[in-house]
């Protein structure tokens, strides 16, 4: 049990790769705080969590609200005192060609995958920097490395976390705090549900491994960034999509 007595919040705990990891740190002895938009939801996966080690909490945080996200930030450290463990995981974005999208969902779109993390560990850095240890994890996207059409916006998001996560690797590495990100390649979640079918089958072709990955499969690489095993790995990304990209 490498999480035992440990606190950890997943943001997209709700669903998809974000509840696989819930699970898994749980399962690890964390204390998990499954932090998600969708309240319905999030009580389900409480109301349904199966005999771990570790409690589940839900509190509800849309990414998109600065002060949900600050108020989001106190409430953890009022209730837990600490936290030692942050993955972002909640993400997502709508697919079609760049020229077609509409302005007013740019915002939206930046905010939930780059600005809403950075604010959110900026808001739990005081706490995690006085605990002099602490372990971040952001859940990326292969399309913030190679690039994929028709998700341009997510894509300059997602390489936008992974250049902020290896400069504050830099800049926290002397609190004894590792951050990496983790890349998934397509996964078999409700937001690969609502790509195109067409789509989708490109995909599996052009996989080596030629399936789609199931979320705790992402969940098993967050937590090893997650748990003691990784102590000298920081600044590190690290793709998970069965040899679909193949990045130095
Ligand atoms: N599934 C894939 O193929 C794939 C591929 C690459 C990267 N990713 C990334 O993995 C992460 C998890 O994706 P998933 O496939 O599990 O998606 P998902 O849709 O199953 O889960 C995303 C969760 O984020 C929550 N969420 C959405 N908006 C939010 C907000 N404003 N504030 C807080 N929570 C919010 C949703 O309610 C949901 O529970 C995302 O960051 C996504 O970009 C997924």
């Amino acid at each position: 049990m490498p999480s035992i007595g440990k606190i950890a919040v997943v943001t997209g705990g709700a669903s998809g790769i974000g509840k696989a990891t819930v699970e898994r740190l749980s399962a690890a002895g964390a204390t998990v705080i499954c932090a998600d938009i969708d309240v319905t939801a999030g009580q389900k996966m409480v109301s349904e969590a199966g005999n771990n080690s570790g409690a589940i909490d839900f509190l509800k945080l849309d990414l998109t609200d600065d002060d949900q996200i600050l108020e989001f930030a106190n409430d953890v450290i009022e209730k837990y005192g600490k936290l030692d463990i942050l993955v972002n995981a909640a993400g997502g974005g709508d697919i079609e060609p760049f020229i077609k999208n509409d302005p007013k969902r740019f915002d939206w779109n930046v905010a939930l995958n780059y600005l809403g993390p950075v604010k959110l560990t900026h808001a739990f850095l005081p706490a995690m920097s006085e605990a002099k240890e602490g372990k971040i994890v952001y859940v990326a996207s292969d399309a913030g490395r190679v690039g994929s059409g028709g998700e341009t916006v997510y894509a300059g998001a997602k390489g936008g976390i992974i250049a902020f996560a290896k400069s504050l690797a830099r800049e926290v590495a002397r609190f004894k705090i590792n951050v990496n990100c983790v890349c998934p390649g397509p996964t078999d979640t409700p937001l690969l549900q609502t790509r195109p079918e067409k789509m989708l089958e490109a995909l599996i072709s052009a996989i080596p491994l030629h399936r789609f990955a199931k979320p705790e499969e992402i969940a098993n690489a967050i937590q090893f960034f997650a748990d003691a095993d990784s102590d000298y790995i920081t600044g590190q990304v690290l793709s998970v999509s069965g040899g679909l990209t193949m990045v130095d």
